[in-house]
């Protein structure tokens, strides 16, 4: 069994995140890493509310436990690009201990 070397969660469920065009986000992301080949590597997954309502869609990287708030589907290919083939993850939708981002 292949241990993922990047664990992307969507939260999909919740009072806000669907609303916010978190499925669309989500199938972005499945389809960037399946058509990179990467579905061994890099594991997309569904998750339930992530209590930061209203910041959504809201996604999470580990194991580098990086925040993003906001995501819209045109984000993904950036962030796949940048954080998780490069390890560089992308300031600008970072969501800090704030609730904030630089969006
Ligand atoms: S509904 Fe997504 S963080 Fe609560």
């Amino acid at each position: 069994m292949t241990v993922f070397k990047k664990h992307v969660f969507i939260c999909v469920s919740g009072k806000t995140c669907p609303g916010e065009g978190a499925e669309a986000v989500l199938g972005e992301f499945r389809k960037e890493i399946g058509d990179l080949g990467l579905k061994k590597e890099i594991r997309i997954n569904k998750a339930g509310c992530f209590d930061q309502c209203g910041n959504g869609p809201l996604v999470v990287v580990y194991p580098d436990t990086v925040w993003y708030a906001h995501v819209q589907p045109e984000d993904v290919k950036e962030i796949v690009n940048e954080h998780l083939l490069n390890d560089r993850p992308v300031t600008r939708l970072i969501y800090d201990e704030r609730g904030r981002t630089n969006r």
